[in-house]
């Protein structure tokens, strides 16, 4: 009987020694026990992190939505499987069945193949956080389709810049989309994209708020009419374990964004089985992430990893501050949510507002809290912990990311004690290792370094799309034989890890991954500047924000900074999207150089974050001189 539930510290131990010292025999005894296959695997892993190449089990054939749907028609047929709660707290929620799911499912597979859609298709999703969503993204994978989900907050410019990294001809969206007391246009956000994207021959529109918008004859067509039509069934394709079930686009801190791509088998075993332990997930459950589908947390703990486990999982379509700041609370109270999944952006924001939004409501049914996206601060952990979970709900701070597929370093709550900004020991089959500078992995605890994973796990990204090269460079070069994460960690003296940071151009705000480099590009742009330079600094609620530092053509340039500003954050929101948006500009007359012409973010980010005290050694700067003029201009 394999361990597919973690029930104490020392079974932990033991299980995680079993998947270090044969992890073929560990995930094979996963793999066989609580998943579907049509065809078993001819080897349960290959794997060469110098090409890189990475297979498990290759050879195995299934199709991951009867995983999440048809093997639960028998037993859970009835049960809830999606239960969406809308925008407005006045309208209804719906409770969608796995029957209601499997049936809505297949309709969508059907009005897709009958526009153009078949296996290996990439198909772009650009729609906000409503049922329709979940359906495509599994009606993809039903056909074997691969999806691409682009976060409905991204631009125009960012959504062409997707659809054309993998050649999409196909556009779901929505009519517009519900956010808070806003309402956004994203079916004219996809024309504009699409003047970009001439390849484009079909989209698909659902209808959610109900707005006028354009529809292009013989390209555009709604959605419902179709579905209804469409035949309530639809045999799922039969997938190798190693095909590409989706792409999804993460920042990187140079170039275009990187298209990750996950595979079928892999992706679904590891998903779903740390969904079940790191969440304790038992059957009665009603299971909240509030991240949107649109990044991988919401691709592994909204839909996949939930599904597959036969989950009552929620989408929440609005935002946590409408109608007032107890909406979340009110939502736990309502659904009795068991285990709640956030980011610690959202639990500061909430904490600044009066506790009133949170006594209002019983949130004795939580049993498991989560947070994700970036380090969680002491302060906020401990609100968490107090105010919503009232130290009876343990804290699981869970650190991975869009390439790791699912959660790599986390506490199982009832099993692993936590400490308060710690992510404490690696999941079960995760090897993690510290690198020093000089690139030898430090063996000794009460040490920092860069950190890598040494070993393959099932759902790790196989590649970038069309970009095999920039995947080895980014990922597999920095240090031998190793997978490097592009953080920095600290590991105490009994083994637990605290992430302490990215130690690259990326920058993480509010949970969200931005790189430097497009950000400036946006800059760039404005016909007035000439240079800039993105840095992060420490923001009480977003964690991190950004500042730009910013020359000018012309630094006499007389034109009204307060509108420079606001052009350039326009660029931003533009070319990339609001969350891009600068926090703080300074224009400068120079940016700190190399005398290879390279941009000293390092100077850049002390200055930001008001640390001049400590600048290092500025002589050895082809024009050291601009450093205190930047200084004096802060002040
Ligand atoms: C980066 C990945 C996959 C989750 C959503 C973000 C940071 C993520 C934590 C955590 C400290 C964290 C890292 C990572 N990060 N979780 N618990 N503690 N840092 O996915 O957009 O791919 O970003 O988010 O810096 O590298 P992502």
């Amino acid at each position: 009987m394999s361990n597919y539930s973690i029930k104490s510290l020392e079974e932990y131990f033991q299980v995680y020694r079993k998947s270090v010292r044969d992890p073929e025999t560990f995930w094979e005894e996963i793999a066989e026990e609580h998943f579907d296959w049509r065809r078993k695997w001819d080897n349960v892993l290959q794997w060469d992190f110098s090409k890189p190449q990475v297979k498990w089990f290759d050879g195995a054939q299934l199709n991951i939505t009867e995983n999440c749907l048809d093997r639960h028609l028998q037993i859970r047929g009835h049960k809830t499987a999606i239960l969406f709660e809308p925008n407005d707290p006045q309208a209804e929620a719906e409770h969608i069945t796995y029957r209601d799911l499997h049936e809505r499912v297949c309709r969508m597979c059907n009005v897709l193949k009958e526009n153009g859609v078949s296996r290996g298709d990439r198909v772009c999703i650009y729609l906000p956080m409503i049922p329709e969503l979940a359906i495509t993204v599994l009606a993809c994978a039903r056909i074997g389709a691969i999806h691409s989900v682009v976060f409905a907050g991204f631009s125009s410019n960012a959504l062409a810049t997707r659809i054309n990294d993998c050649d999409c001809k196909i556009v779901i969206t929505s009519d517009g989309s519900y956010r808070g007391a806003k309402i956004l246009d994203l079916k004219s956000i996809v024309d504009s994209a699409l003047e970009e994207c001439p390849q484009v021959s079909h989209v698909l529109v659902a209808k959610r708020t109900g707005q006028k918008v354009q529809m292009k004859a013989g390209r555009d067509k709604w959605l419902e009419p179709l579905m209804e039509q469409a035949y309530a069934d639809f045999p799922a394709e039969i997938m190798n374990a190693e095909d590409p079930l989706f792409i999804l686009y993460t920042s990187g801190s140079t170039g275009k964004p990187k298209g990750m791509v996950h595979s079928c088998g892999g992706y679904m075993v590891y998903t779903a089985y740390t969904f079940k332990n790191i969440f304790q997930y038992r059957e009665e459950d009603i299971f909240w992430c509030t991240a949107d589908i649109g990044w991988i947390t919401g691709h592994s703990y909204i839909v996949y990893g939930p599904l597959a486990n036969g989950a009552t999982t929620v989408m929440f379509e609005g935002i946590p501050t409408y109608p007032d700041s107890g909406r979340f609370w009110e939502i736990i109270q309502k659904h009795k949510i068991t285990q709640f999944y956030t980011a610690p952006t959202a639990i500061r924001a909430l904490a600044k507002e009066s506790l009133d939004f949170v006594t209002k409501y019983d949130l004795t049914s939580l049993k498991v809290l989560g947070s994700v996206g970036e380090p969680i601060n002491e302060e906020a952990w401990h609100w968490y912990n107090n105010n919503i979970g009232k130290g009876q709900s343990p804290v699981v701070d869970t650190w991975w990311q869009t390439e790791t597929g699912g959660i790599m370093i986390s506490p199982i709550p009832y099993v692993t004690p936590t400490t308060p900004t710690f992510a404490t020991f690696p999941f079960i089959g995760i090897q993690p290792a510290l690198m020093d500078d000089a690139g030898n992995e430090i063996y000794e605890n009460q040490t920092q370094g860069k950190l890598c994973i040494k070993f393959p796990w099932p759902s790790m990204a196989r590649s970038i799309w069309g970009d095999h090269e920039r995947y080895k460079n980014t990922y597999f070069t920095a240090f031998d034989n190793c997978y490097f994460t592009g953080d920095g960690a600290f590991r105490d003296e009994v083994g637990y890890y605290r992430i302490t940071g990215r130690v690259d151009d990326v920058i993480i705000v509010s949970g969200h991954n931005l790189g430097t480099a497009p950000i400036e590009d946006a800059i760039n742009e404005h016909p007035a500047v000439a240079e800039s330079a993105i840095v992060g600094y420490p923001h009480d609620v977003k964690g991190n924000a950004l500042y730009g530092f910013i020359t000018l053509k012309e630094f006499g340039e007389t034109r009204d900074r307060d509108n420079l500003m606001k052009e350039i954050n326009q660029k931003i929101a533009e070319q990339i999207g609001p969350i891009a948006k600068l926090e703080k500009i300074l224009f400068v007359d120079g940016l700190p150089k190399t005398r290879s012409g390279k941009i000293m973010r390092r100077i850049l980010r002390k200055i930001a974050s008001n640390d001049t005290e400590n600048l290092g050694d500025i002589s050895t700067l082809l024009n050291p001189e601009v450093v205190q003029n930047i200084i004096d201009a802060t002040s």
